[in-house]
């Protein structure tokens, strides 16, 4: 199963990633988590995507494609992946559908989990509130400045590519403001 989340910011991609994860035994693929982890690191990725990911902006095209190409190669994606946060922009969702047929890989399907965005910023205010509270690090993106242009780019850049995967014919509407079983019995569903 090869299936990619689409969706705003806190629209609970990793959520119903990770328990798909557990249902269908194969990898979360966080593009915000690697990017993380390399700005963690302060390799050479991560130190060019550190100061454009805390602006709440995206980070090149390039250095995401290369990343998700190298991952996906990977043994434990044999038996397939999960795609949460990439494809971003049109050019990605072009490079993606090119690896992929490089590779010899068929997706399955796109999920696009919708939440209103006042909805949003209550979910981003919540996690920040529970990190705090169990003494973690507040995510240097989730505040409302930077919440608010990554906002804007998903506006921008992403949601045009609910178009790119109808068009295809794999997209997948699902209604994100549920409780969270909900949503996950709706996409198991839409997936049967
Ligand atoms: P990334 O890490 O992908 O962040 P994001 O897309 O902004 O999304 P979030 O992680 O905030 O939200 P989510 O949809 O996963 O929701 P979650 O499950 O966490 O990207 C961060 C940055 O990295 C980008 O801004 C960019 O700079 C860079 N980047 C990453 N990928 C890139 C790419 N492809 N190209 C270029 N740059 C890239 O849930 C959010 C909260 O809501 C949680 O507290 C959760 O518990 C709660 N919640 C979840 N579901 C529900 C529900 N149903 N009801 C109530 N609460 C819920």
């Amino acid at each position: 199963m090869r299936l990619i989340f689409l969706g705003p910011p806190g629209a609970g991609k990793g959520t119903q990633a990770k328990l798909l994860t557990e249902r269908y035994g194969i990898p979360q693929l966080s593009t915000g988590d690697m990017l993380r982890s390399a700005v963690a690191q302060q390799s050479e990725v991560g130190k060019r995507a550190k100061a454009v990911m805390d602006a709440g902006q995206l980070v090149s095209d390039d250095i995401v494609n290369e990343i998700v190409s190298d991952r996906i190669d990977a043994p434990d994606c044999a038996k397939g992946f999960i795609l949460d946060g990439y494809p971003r922009t049109v050019p990605q969702a072009i490079a993606l559908d090119r690896m992929l047929e490089e590779k010899g890989l068929k997706l399955d399907a796109v999920i696009e989990l919708k939440v209103d965005e006042a909805a949003l910023v209550r979910r981003m205010e919540n996690r920040v509130a529970e990190t705090v509270a169990a003494g973690g690090t507040v995510r240097s993106d989730d505040n409302p400045e930077a919440f608010r242009r990554r906002l804007e780019e998903y506006r921008e850049k992403t949601a045009p590519l609910s178009q790119h995967y109808a068009r295809t014919g794999q997209l997948k509407t699902v209604d994100g403001m549920a409780d969270v079983d909900t949503v996950t019995a709706e996409i198991e569903r839409v997936l049967a």
